[in-house]
């Protein structure tokens, strides 16, 4: 489908957003991993998330929804059966990296496939700490899906040293270990989110700024009923939203404030954001609240390389704050970019050159200048929903014509996404 564009003047009102991607796949997950019933409230009910629910059904959970709640009857350790079909993950790397962790501790095989975009994603990164542990898999000889998983009679407690800055691998990790009796341990040296580790209650060791995370069986999730924080990445889009156009104010409910995904907001208050937190709350160890965001004259400023794995996917939407800031947008150490749903550096730099912007690609990044010489373009969303609404956003100010390629694939993410954006601007 191509979205076209609508100008947006300003908005204003309130604004409810559906529960955060990571902790509707974890507690989604954690719930199956739990005998008996769990129940879950605000879950995400995107492309990504129904792709993790069928995944569970194939192993044999039972998943409903009912009066808003998604009720989970979880297998109980050693209770997944083993799947008569491959399991299909979709578009989704935290499916796919997560479950290959659990399923590398059953006692069956099973096999892991996803769609044309997943297909192309590294994966020997949660592959080869797996192997470490004694698992047996095979991945295809490019490092990528499919994935086959057979059983081995135990998996081994190892200390692991995080390679990749990469909240999935030590998910994936953890989530192994989590089936043994001895303690396994993650190092990680960059502050990835720690939503695993929270929702498990973890014990979580700091030195020298590093992480130290060990997990055992006796960490093994019980039933429990989870609510989740509305998405604090798909929040972004409207904060910049509200920041970048003129006369706004509005006030996007009960988001996540968890401070391993806040660096997006720490970056846009430090352009001169007008952002402010109202009725802070926690759950499950999980911050949350309401954030009152205002129309803002914003600056450009310098993204410090430890913020990176922090703000990851709220970047393509940074780069579009960054347009409507003095100086010029620029964003260094960000390769990972390059492996996300698209190759995100890629897609952001050809869309804004055939938008006329001047842009500077670099390995890890890119550095954007000047102003728009045509608008009425037909962008591509790449399939990736993060791309695609970023430039709804952009095109919303700068619009004339603008179309967007594949913008259904804002369903991965955010299904609502253009009637919350309608209902703010009318
Ligand atoms: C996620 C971790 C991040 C992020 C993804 C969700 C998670 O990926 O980009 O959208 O839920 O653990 P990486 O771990 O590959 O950086």
């Amino acid at each position: 489908m191509n979205y076209k564009v609508e100008n947006v003047k300003s908005i204003k009102g309130e604004l409810s957003l559906p529960g955060d991607k990571s902790i509707s796949h974890r507690s989604v997950m954690f719930s199956c991993l739990a005998g008996g019933e769990s129940t879950i409230q605000n879950c995400l009910m995107s492309e990504d998330l129904i792709s993790t629910m069928s995944c569970f059904r194939a192993l044999g959970c039972r998943i409903d929804e009912k009066d808003e709640l998604v009720i989970i009857n979880g297998a109980g350790f050693n209770g997944f059966k083993k799947p008569v079909k491959d399991l299909h993950c979709g578009n989704s790397g935290t499916t796919a990296r997560l479950i290959t962790g659990i399923l590398a501790a059953q006692s069956f095989s099973s096999k892991l496939i996803g769609d044309e975009s997943l297909s192309q994603r590294p994966m020997r990164r949660v592959v080869d700490p797996l192997l470490s542990m004694g698992a047996d898999i095979q991945i295809s000889s490019n490092g990528t899906l499919p994935i086959h998983i057979n059983p081995v009679k135990s998996l081994i407690a190892v200390k692991h040293e995080l390679k990749v800055a990469s909240a999935q691998v030590k998910s994936a990790i953890l989530l192994a270990g989590l089936h043994l009796d001895e303690t396994t341990v993650v190092v990680e040296k960059f502050n990835t989110r720690n939503h695993t580790e929270t929702m498990l209650k973890l014990p979580v060791k700091k030195e020298n700024g590093a992480s130290i995370i060990s997990v055992s069986k006796s960490y093994y999730p019980e039933k429990n009923q989870y609510y989740i924080p509305s998405d604090i990445s798909s929040a972004a889009f409207f904060m910049v939203l509200g920041l970048i156009s003129e006369n706004s104010e509005i006030r996007i409910k009960s988001v996540l404030l968890n401070e391993s995904r806040t660096g997006v907001i720490e970056v846009l208050k430090s352009m001169g954001g007008n952002i402010s937190f109202e009725n802070i709350r926690e759950t499950s160890g999980e911050k949350f609240g309401d954030i009152v965001v205002r129309s803002s004259y914003l600056r450009n400023v310098v993204i410090n390389k430890e913020l990176i794995p922090n703000i990851i996917d709220e970047i393509p939407i940074l780069s579009v704050a960054g347009i409507f800031a003095e100086g010029n947008f620029k964003i260094e150490n960000a390769e990972e970019l390059r492996y996300k749903e698209s190759d995100r550096i890629k897609s952001l730099c050809d869309n804004y050159k055939l938008l006329g912007y001047k842009v500077n690609e670099f390995a890890d990044g890119f550095e954007l200048s000047g102003d728009p010489t045509k608008t009425s373009v037909v962008i591509d969303s790449k399939g990736d929903h993060r791309i695609a609404m970023t430039f709804a956003v952009l095109g919303s100010q700068i619009s004339a014509g603008m179309q967007i390629r594949n913008f259904e694939c804002v369903a991965v993410s955010n299904p609502d996404f253009l009637n919350q954006l309608k209902k703010l601007g009318s």
